[in-house]
């Protein structure tokens, strides 16, 4: 495995609208592992394929999802590889939250996003998935997949700000 460059604004490859996967061989599979090794060095909660570089559909995700009870122990983070995803459903909520992305260094802004969404795509191998999402994890694929159309999340943001980032610090792709 392998750590990726991280490229960021305003790299062309940022901005392009990324070409559907069909070749689940051996070299995307190593893509995929060094992808997630990458956002969990960077460290991130997910990575988009044209942020290595690679101008791919294709996300890795990792988070652990909140509980509604306070009293529960903390989630384990749970991995997603979703190529070719789509967003087949919506909530009509959405909610403001604040996101960062590992492109556009010391950035923040405040988003408006779906509460709820349902994202339809393959796994890893090319097999059907569907992933029900709400909340911040939620957020994170709709962050995630604008990537594919070459929209970061300064284009859909009321406001932005330039922030003092720490090494280490998670903002969502970084969100
Ligand atoms: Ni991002």
């Amino acid at each position: 495995m392998a750590l990726l460059e991280i490229v960021t604004l305003p790299e062309p490859v940022l901005r392009r609208k990324a070409r559907k996967v069909t070749d689940f061989g051996p070299e995307l599979q190593t893509l995929i592992d060094d992808m997630v090794e990458t956002m969990r060095a960077a460290p991130g909660v997910g990575l988009a394929a044209p942020q290595v570089a690679q101008s791919l559909r294709l996300i890795v995700v990792e988070y652990a999802e909140e509980s509604e009870d306070e009293n529960a122990e903390p989630a384990e983070p749970k991995l997603y590889t979703v190529v070719n995803p789509e967003i087949t459903r919506t909530s009509e909520e959405t909610v403001i939250g604040t996101e960062g992305c590992l492109s556009i260094p010391s950035i923040l802004g405040d988003v408006e996003r779906f509460e709820a969404i349902t994202v339809k795509g393959q796994n890893r191998r090319g097999q059907p998935t569907t992933i029900k999402a709400k909340g911040w994890l939620a957020r994170i694929f709709q962050h995630e997949i604008d990537h594919l159309d070459g929209i970061v999340f300064v284009d859909r943001a009321e406001k932005a700000w330039k922030v003092e980032t720490q090494p280490g610090q998670v903002l969502i792709d970084n969100v």
